[in-house]
């Protein structure tokens, strides 16, 4: 897929690697629907960097847990932008939680927000693609659902559950729609991680550093781009599931 002048909409791509993402979206020329929940100042700081690169952007705030039908954000466009051909999910959450200690409280805030709003925001992506149009999902994944976390279960079962999706989806939306995945590893620390806690994951790493955002977003663009992959989940580990 050309991509230059395409409409792509991400969730979470305020910070971190939505922004990294968001960035490497708009430099390939994407026009942006920037979706984001609470972080408003740095959505509109990303999508000031967007604009500076040509390309238009539109802001859309939406808090995914509650989402019923994804419909709206796909709605209600200029009718000089394209209709949405590429849909980037990456918003999520981590909770810290066990098999023995989860709620269905939290179980059921971390589905909404890593699983059940996927689905809905591709099923409305692929509703009002119009017919005859190619598109292209792209869920962020995590490649510990292959080594589970011991410390966040909702999550891990959660980012299962979104690998499964992403190969159901590509068989369904074929072949009009390709939906692949990216099973990060160590790319940031999260928010308000120890040093030490840093050191200690990549000490599990073989390449010995972590991937950053620049990693995740060369491999969006190199999923968006070929045309002949769907299906696929490519993991980012820098080794780490080749070890014991
Ligand atoms: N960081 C890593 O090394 C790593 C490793 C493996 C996988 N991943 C995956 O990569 C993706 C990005 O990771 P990250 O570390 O950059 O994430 P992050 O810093 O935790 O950011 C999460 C994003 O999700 C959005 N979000 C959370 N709850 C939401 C809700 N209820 N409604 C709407 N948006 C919501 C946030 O939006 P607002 O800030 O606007 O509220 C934020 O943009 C995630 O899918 C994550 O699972 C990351």
């Amino acid at each position: 897929m050309e991509l230059k002048g395409k409409t792509a909409l991400i969730t979470g791509g305020a910070h971190r690697i939505g922004r990294g993402l968001t960035l490497s979206l708009a430099r390939a020329g994407c026009n942006l629907i920037l979706h984001y929940n609470h972080s408003v100042d740095a959505a509109q700081a990303t999508a000031d960097e967007a604009r500076a690169m040509g390309v238009r952007v539109l802001l859309r705030q939406a808090d995914l847990s509650r989402l019923d039908d994804a419909g709206p954000l796909f709605a209600d466009l200029p009718a000089d932008l394209p209709p949405v051909q590429i849909l980037v999910n990456s918003a999520a959450i981590f909770p810290k939680d066990t098999m023995a200690d989860m709620t269905v409280a939290g179980w059921s805030q971390t589905f909404r927000v890593n699983l059940r709003s996927p689905i809905l925001l591709t099923q409305a992506f692929y509703r009002a693609l119009p017919d005859d149009w190619p598109g292209a999902v792209v869920n962020i994944t995590d490649w510990r659902t292959e080594r589970p976390y011991l410390t966040h279960f909702s999550y891990t079962v959660s980012k299962g559950a979104l690998d499964a999706f992403t190969r159901t989806a590509a068989i369904q939306l074929a072949p009009r729609v390709r939906v692949n995945g990216i099973a990060l590893g160590a790319m940031l620390p999260p928010e308000g991680a120890s040093e030490a806690y840093w050191q200690s994951v990549l000490d599990t790493v073989p390449l010995a550093r972590s991937g950053g955002t620049e990693v995740a977003a060369d491999t969006l663009l190199y999923l968006l781009r070929n045309d002949f992959i769907t299906g696929e989940i490519i993991r980012l580990t820098g080794g780490a599931h080749l070890k014991m």
